[in-house]
């Protein structure tokens, strides 16, 4: 068997597996009620031959009722099934897209960071439901279908075993095609999945930023973007309707073929005697439903092809290994946690990209307030990023407290190391609730001290709500600067002890920055800080400041120390809150 096709249905049986009470009960009433429905002819066949020419009214009404029993189970197994298999899907669509959520959760930065959110979404959302719906049917469809063909060839049999043997030889077209058909099948059901998925990326981003897009007056580029992917999606549909179509044209050639060989020799045997009308018309309703599982294999295989593909997508998220891994045996964090932290010859990249980071060696002493300043590029995020393990360094290693961050528990690393981003991102709760996330126990009296250093009493007071003020979806309800305070707040709650600020007070006017960073040198006075910043000025207190210049560190001291070395430092602090780049500074560049 294909590994891939092993692995997904390994998955599936899964998955499956704690289902497997309530879906084989559905499984067994489909049957019963195709079962019932295979009984049709065989009474049809005694009414003509036997009833009819008898003209015996009691046997008519006898037949009569043995259709509305027939009639009536058929539909009361149905209708069963498909509640209980409606509800079996349900609870598969659950357990899958918990699943899947788990491992989203599982993986890291260098996943999350590349995949646009609308791909995560497309596999989370339409690819589970396909698996679930295909999936569920499948079996029951397959078993049908299967169940149909004997029941149907063994009653054949036993009418006419010369008439059945006819029909046998078109039984081997039906793997010819099958197996003419299987590539393009396959690839134009993954070239469908890819399209909508790209579709739904684009949606997802333009509708996230439509503001933006009004504001870049591109209201028009990004509808004929949309169209270009639309079209994609459509011309690729309609290939796949067409390769589906035509497949299933060749399948029903032969059933056509069939039905006219046993209606030509079956009428031939009335002729001459050797088979009933009765007879006749039984044979007739059986072919069709001999052929019935075959047209429904065609679909089978069709869906197969298709479940195939989006199982795949989803293996994919599942069987991904997180970028950042907690290795086996990985241990928490002493307490208490001094904040010593140390990178040794630390060189990095991203994707396959040149060094970002090389050979970098730095050591921060607990309790030590540093800054980290160099130009747009040089490394300053991805300085920090790997202090909090949100990537693996590439060579060399991380130490905190002089254990090596790859060996540690993540939840105890990222408890003690707090990163805060320029971009701080809420939740769609109240302040509190956005607050208490950093502690869910922090007390009224730790909540306000979070107020006063974040600087937030202000803001406090003009909300409506006060704590209870929703802040909205990603916090949009607040400005910028506003939700730069909340996220400080609930880091301060945190109670972290090495603090990573990068560039996490970038929307406030330079006083307040000031401020905040003064508050929380008071607050914090052992806990290990790394501020980076643009804004120079708001940092020449600092314990040390670390100039970083295209992934290697440049010079480092005290304001003093650095201010009058003519480097880039200097260059740096008289060109304040510019936004610079490499390129601004050529003759301080390390290839020059
Ligand atoms: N996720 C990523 N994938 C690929 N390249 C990246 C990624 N993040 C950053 N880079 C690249 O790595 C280099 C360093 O980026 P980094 O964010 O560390 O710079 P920075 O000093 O923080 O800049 P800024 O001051 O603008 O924030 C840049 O050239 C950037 O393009
Ligand atoms: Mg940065």
């Amino acid at each position: 068997m294909n590994p891939i096709f092993k692995a997904q249905a390994r998955w599936f049986i899964h998955q499956m597996r704690p289902l497997l009470p309530a879906y084989s009960s559905s499984v067994v009433l489909v049957v019963l009620s195709s079962l019932m429905f295979l009984l049709d002819p065989l009474l049809m066949k005694w009414l003509i031959d036997r009833v009819l020419p008898k003209k015996d009214f009691r046997l008519l009404v006898f037949a009569a009722c043995g259709f509305f029993v027939l009639y009536v189970f058929r539909l009361g197994f149905f209708t069963f099934a498909q509640l209980v298999n409606f509800r079996t899907i349900q609870k598969l669509v659950l357990r899958m897209r918990l699943s899947i959520l788990e491992r989203m959760n599982l993986l890291s930065a260098d996943y999350h960071e590349i995949t646009p959110v609308g791909d995560r979404l497309y596999r989370l959302e339409q690819d589970v439901d396909q698996v679930a719906e295909v999936g569920s049917n499948l079996v029951p469809f397959v078993l049908q279908t299967a169940f149909k063909a004997v029941f149907v060839m063994g009653t054949m049999f036993t009418l006419d075993s010369r008439l059945t043997l006819m029909v046998l030889p078109l039984m081997p077209l039906f793997f010819v095609f099958r197996k003419k058909f299987e590539r393009p099948l396959r690839r134009a059901s993954d070239s469908v999945q890819e399209r909508a998925a790209k579709e739904n990326s684009f949606l997802q981003e333009h509708l996230s930023s439509v503001v933006q897009v009004q504001l870049l007056h591109q209201e028009k580029s990004q509808t004929e973007a949309f169209l270009q992917c639309a079209r994609e999606r459509m011309k690729a549909l309609n290939h796949r309707e067409l390769v589906e179509v035509l497949f299933s044209a060749c399948y029903m050639g032969i059933i056509a073929l069939g039905t006219i060989a046993i209606l030509g020799y079956g009428g031939y045997q009335v002729f001459i005697g050797a088979l009933t009308i009765g007879g006749v018309v039984a044979f007739y309703s059986y072919v069709g439903a001999l052929f019935d599982p075959l047209g429904a294999a065609v679909h089978i295989y069709s869906q197969l092809n298709r479940l195939g593909t989006n199982i795949q997508r989803i293996l994919e998220v599942t069987e991904r290994a997180p970028g950042v891994p907690e290795m086996p045996g990985a241990v928490s964090f002493p307490s208490p946690l001094r904040g010593y932290v140390e990178m040794e010859g630390v060189s990095f990249s991203y994707c396959e990209a040149a060094p970002v980071l090389d050979s970098i060696d730095l050591k921060l002493e607990p309790g030590e307030k540093v800054a980290l300043v160099g130009m747009s590029g040089s490394g300053k995020s991805t300085v920090v990023k790997l202090v909090a393990r949100l990537y693996d360094v590439h060579r060399g290693a991380v130490y905190i407290d002089g254990m090596d961050v790859r060996n540690l528990r993540l939840e105890s690393l990222r408890t003690k190391v707090c990163y805060l981003l320029q971009d701080a991102v809420l939740f769609d709760r109240t302040l509190k609730e956005n607050l208490l996330l950093g502690n869910p126990l922090a007390s009224a009296r730790e909540l306000h001290r979070a107020l006063e250093i974040a600087d937030m009493k202000e803001l406090l007071r003009s909300l409506p709500r006060g704590w209870d003020t929703p802040v909205g979806p990603r916090g949009n309800a607040l400005s910028g600067g506003e939700r730069q305070r909340v996220a400080l707040a609930r880091a301060v709650l945190q109670n972290p002890s090495i603090l990573l600020l990068d560039e996490s007070t970038s929307a406030l006017d330079a006083p307040s920055e000031r401020q905040i960073f003064m508050n929380l040198a008071q607050h914090f006075p052992k806990q290990t800080i790394v501020f980076v910043s643009h804004r120079i000025a708001s940092l020449k207190w600092v314990d040390r400041i670390i100039v970083l210049n295209r992934g290697v560190i440049e010079e480092q001291g005290t304001h003093d120390q650095l201010i009058h070395t003519g480097g880039l430092y200097t260059h740096l602090h008289s060109a304040p809150g510019a936004l610079l780049n490499a390129d601004s500074f050529p003759h301080l560049s390390k290839n020059n």
